[in-house]
C-alpha cells in the first residue's frame, strides 16, 4: 500500500521559468512589465483589446518554443511510477506538462493553446495564427470576440468542482513553483491541511504561505522536484 493514496500539485509559473518562460512576480516578471489590469482582466480587454492580444500573441509565439524541463518530466514519472493517484492542478496556460507525458492535470487558469469567443462562447485550438480584433470567430463568424481560452482576474478559474472534489480525498498536498499570492489556488494548502493531508513546498524560495506547509524544500525546480520524486517513489515501483 503506498503511503500516500491520493496526491495533489498545485504548479504555478516556477516551475516552467527553467524552460524559459517568465514568471509574474519576481523581479524580471510579466507584472513588472506590463500592468495585469490592461492585459490580463475582461475590462482590459473592453477597453483595449489590440493591446490584450498584442500580449497573448507574443506569450503564444514564447510558449510554442519551449520544452519541458527536468521537474516537469519527474511529474510524468512520478504519475507513471507511483503507486497511488497523482494529479496535477496547474496554474500555468503553457503546454509542457502534457509535453512532458503528464496524462492526469487541470489547467485551473486556461490555456494559451486555445481560443474563445466572447460573443458565442465556443473554444477552439489556437495555432500559428496571430489573433486580431478583427479576426472572425469559426463558429459564429463574429469578429471583435476572439481571445485567448485563458483565465483573467476577476473571472473564475476552470473545474474548481473537480478540483475541490479532489482535495477531500487528498493525503499529500505539494505545492510547486508559486507565490502563494493568487486565490483561489493560494487556499488549496488550507484545503488539503483541513482533510489531514501532510503539505509539502517546493520553491526556490519561501512563500507567501510558506509557515502553513508541513516541509518544504527550496531550490531551483529542476534539482529540487526530481529529488523530493526519487525519494517518494517507493524502492518496490522503481524502475
Ligand atoms: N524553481 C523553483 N521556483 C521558482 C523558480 C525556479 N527556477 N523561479 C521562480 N520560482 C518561484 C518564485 O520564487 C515564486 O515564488 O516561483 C514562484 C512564481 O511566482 P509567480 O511569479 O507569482 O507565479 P504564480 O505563483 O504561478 O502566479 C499565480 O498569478 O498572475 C497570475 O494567472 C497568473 O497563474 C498566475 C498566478
Amino acid at each position: 500500500m503506498s503511503e500516500y493514496q491520493n496526491i495533489v500539485i498545485l504548479t504555478g509559473a516556477g516551475l516552467s521559468a527553467e524552460s524559459g518562460l517568465s514568471t509574474f512576480r519576481d523581479k524580471d516578471g510579466i507584472w513588472a512589465q506590463y500592468d495585469y489590469r490592461d492585459v490580463a482582466t475582461p475590462e482590459g480587454f473592453a477597453r483595449n483589446p489590440a493591446k490584450v492580444l498584442k500580449f497573448y500573441n507574443r506569450r503564444r509565439r514564447e510558449s510554442s518554443g519551449v520544452k519541458p524541463n527536468a521537474a516537469h518530466i519527474a511529474l510524468a514519472r512520478l504519475e507513471r511510477d507511483y503507486p497511488g493517484n497523482v494529479l496535477i492542478v496547474t496554474q500555468n496556460i503553457d503546454p509542457l506538462h502534457e509535453m512532458a507525458g503528464s496524462k492526469n492535470f487541470i489547467h485551473m487558469h486556461g490555456e494559451i493553446g486555445r481560443k474563445l469567443c466572447a460573443h458565442c462562447g465556443d473554444r477552439f485550438d489556437w495555432g500559428e495564427e496571430e489573433l486580431l480584433v478583427e479576426s472572425k470567430c469559426e463558429a459564429c463568424a463574429k469578429p471583435g470576440g476572439m481571445r485567448p481560452d485563458v483565465v483573467w482576474f476577476g473571472e473564475t478559474p476552470y473545474r474548481m468542482d473537480e478540483i475541490y472534489e479532489a482535495f477531500t480525498r487528498c493525503n499529500l498536498f505539494i505545492s510547486i513553483g508559486t507565490s502563494g499570492t493568487v486565490y483561489p489556488a493560494a487556499g488549496f494548502c488550507a484545503a488539503a491541511r483541513q482533510v489531514g493531508a501532510r503539505t509539502v513546498e517546493l520553491n526556490l524560495e519561501p512563500s507567501e504561505g510558506a509557515s502553513a506547509f508541513h516541509e518544504a524544500r527550496h531550490g531551483r525546480a529542476t534539482e529540487i522536484v526530481p529529488a523530493y520524486v526519487e525519494d517518494l517513489i517507493p524502492r518496490a515501483s522503481k524502475g
